[in-house]
Order: structure tokens, then C-alpha cells, then sequence
């Protein structure tokens, strides 16, 4: 009768803590309610929209709304605190205010030499960490087009311009490998798919790690084209996208948000760092990826703008 009891118990608060929980083996309140990666809290590192779980979190309405696309360029040569760029901590959930931010603590990127720079820093193991910065709206379909100077010196060391739903794993990139400085890659996937086989390289490029080019994006519903320095090298047509056995097109449609990142893709997975170019030489520090300015123009006019920020506590 007693272990019965006990083992009744042991169940039900077993539920409770377990199989109640949302967010990793956290169940968020209404104090600390949005989810990121297993922990809830209520500041813009966890509840802005381009990091928050809604699934997870509170209620599906915890995490800040969703900023819709309107029409910008951030010019990062402007003075710190002009509004292209700012710290997660220092957004209060504005878009009109800040356009872009890091969105990592610590935080790997700052604005210096009249340019946003993001700099992957040894750590005590000798992997690396890098950064990532955000733009605050979302774009569904439109074309992105930045100014920048990968920090890819050493293998392993990956430099990426993204437009990405990490929701739904819709991306679309640029990819720079320290293995190849001449060139960059493009390639994209749908739902989470990670199909490595449709990666196109452009054309031959004067060194990406030393010259500044322009990498632009062009997403409509229809197709998909990477230009560099005005030049088209790929275009993909949705209507090509179309699996017969899923029944779907593989096609990234959903509504995502801008990115840069610098990060440390040789001391992962095998299969990351032979594509990366192995592990980093550290002597050949230091790894900045150097953006000039970035530019969206949405596809969609007319219905961006409605956004009202959150009541920030
Ligand atoms: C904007 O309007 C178009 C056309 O009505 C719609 O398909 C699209 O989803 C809207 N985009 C956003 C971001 O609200
Ligand atoms: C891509 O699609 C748009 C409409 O969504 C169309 O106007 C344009 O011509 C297409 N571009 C190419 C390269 O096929």
C-alpha cells in the first residue's frame, strides 16, 4: 500500500514537472514568459520576436509581436546610437528605433571603422564564438542587399548573410569558407530540409576577405536569384522546387528575418568542418566580417507598417 502511494506520487509530480514543461524542462509564467533554447524570461533577449518560441513559451502570444517589412538602409558607417545598430539588451522592442541587433550576450559585435563588425573570439577550449546580428523586422519576399567583407581568413571560420525563419527552417544564404576566399556560396533550404547538394558557388571574386563587395538576394514568391556586384550568377524557379512524394514545393516562403553571423564551423561535426575547411589557425587572428550598410526593399507595399511596439517592463 505504502509504495503504491509513493509510487503514485512520484508519478504525478513526475507529470507535473516533466510533462507539463514547454520550454526544455522549464514550464514559463506569466513573470518570466518567453522560451528561448529551454529558459524563460521577460527581457528582449527572450522575448523579442526573431528569438522567442511561441510554441513554447506562456501563451503563444508571450513572445513581442512581429515587425513586419518596411523599406530601409542601415548605414553602419552613422555614429553608434544613430539607430542601425544596438545591443539585444538596449532594444525595447522598437523596430523604428533600431534596426539591427546582436543578438548574443555576450556580444561579439560593435560598430567601429565605419562598419558593423562581428568578430569570432578564441575561447579557453580554442574553439571559437562568434556573433549573430538580427535585423527587427521580418521580410516575405523582397531584396536584400549589403555591403560587407567576410571574416573568413583561416578554415573553419564561416562568414553568412541569411534571410531565415528559424521557426519553420526556411533560409536562404551567402556562405564564406576560409577555404575558398575567392568565392562565396549560395544555397537555401525549406521546412528544416537540410539538403547540402544545392549549393552553387558564384563566379571567381577578388578576395572576399579583403574586398568589400555587394551581395544581394532577390526573393519573390515566384523565384529566388543571388547577384554579386550586380551580377546574377543563380536564379531558382518555386515552380522547379515542386517533390512529388511530399507533395510540396521546397521552397522558403515564410515570412524572416535578415542576419550576419560569424561562427567557428571547424571544431564541430565532421562532415561541417571538412565543408569549413577544418579547424582554425588561430594565428591568423583576428576574424572580423566587416558589413558597410544593408538595404531591404520589400516585395510586399502598403500593409508593413502597422506594427505597435510592446509595453516594455
Ligand atoms: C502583405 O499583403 C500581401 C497581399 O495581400 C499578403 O499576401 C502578405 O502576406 C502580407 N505581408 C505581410 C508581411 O503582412
Ligand atoms: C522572378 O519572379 C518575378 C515575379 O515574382 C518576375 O517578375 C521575374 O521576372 C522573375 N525573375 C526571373 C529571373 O525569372
Amino acid at each position: 500500500m505504502k509504495t503504491t502511494l509513493l509510487a503514485v506520487i512520484s508519478v504525478l509530480s513526475l507529470s507535473s514537472s516533466v510533462l507539463g514543461a514547454k520550454c526544455g524542462t522549464q514550464d514559463c509564467g506569466a513573470e518570466t514568459p518567453c522560451c528561448v533554447k529551454g529558459f524563460c524570461n521577460r527581457n528582449a533577449l527572450y522575448c523579442a520576436p526573431f528569438n522567442c518560441e511561441p510554441a513554447n513559451s506562456f501563451t503563444p502570444t508571450s513572445c513581442w509581436e512581429t515587425a513586419h517589412c518596411v523599406d530601409h538602409t542601415a548605414d553602419f558607417a552613422q555614429p553608434p546610437g544613430s539607430g542601425s545598430f544596438a545591443q539585444v539588451a538596449d532594444y525595447k522592442g522598437d523596430p523604428n528605433q533600431i534596426k539591427y541587433v546582436s543578438k548574443f550576450e555576450p556580444s561579439n559585435a560593435k560598430q567601429a571603422n565605419n562598419q558593423l563588425e562581428l568578430t569570432l573570439v578564441k575561447q579557453p577550449d580554442s574553439t571559437g564564438f562568434g556573433a549573430v546580428v538580427t535585423g527587427t523586422r521580418a521580410i516575405q519576399y523582397g531584396t536584400v542587399t549589403a555591403v560587407l567583407r567576410s571574416a573568413s581568413t583561416s578554415g573553419g571560420v564561416v562568414s553568412s548573410m541569411i534571410v531565415r525563419n528559424d521557426v519553420r527552417g526556411d533560409e536562404i544564404d551567402f556562405e564564406f569558407v576560409g577555404s575558398e576566399r575567392q568565392t562565396v556560396q549560395s544555397n537555401y533550404y525549406s521546412n528544416n530540409l537540410l539538403d547540402y547538394t544545392k549549393m552553387i558557388r558564384s563566379p571567381a571574386l577578388p578576395d572576399t576577405t579583403q574586398a568589400y563587395h555587394t551581395y544581394e538576394i532577390v526573393w519573390t514568391p515566384d523565384n529566388i536569384t543571388w547577384i554579386v556586384n550586380g551580377q546574377a550568377f543563380r536564379t531558382v524557379n518555386r515552380a522547379d522546387t515542386w517533390d512529388p512524394e511530399t507533395g510540396v514545393f521546397k521552397y522558403p516562403e515564410s515570412e524572416s528575418y535578415v542576419s550576419f553571423s560569424v561562427w567557428d564551423g571547424g571544431s564541430g561535426a565532421k562532415g561541417t568542418s571538412d565543408w569549413a575547411g577544418g579547424p582554425i589557425n588561430w594565428a591568423a587572428e583576428p576574424f572580423v566580417m566587416g558589413i558597410k550598410s544593408v538595404t531591404v526593399s520589400c516585395f510586399f507595399k502598403g500593409n508593413e507598417t502597422t506594427y505597435k511596439p510592446p509595453t516594455v517592463v
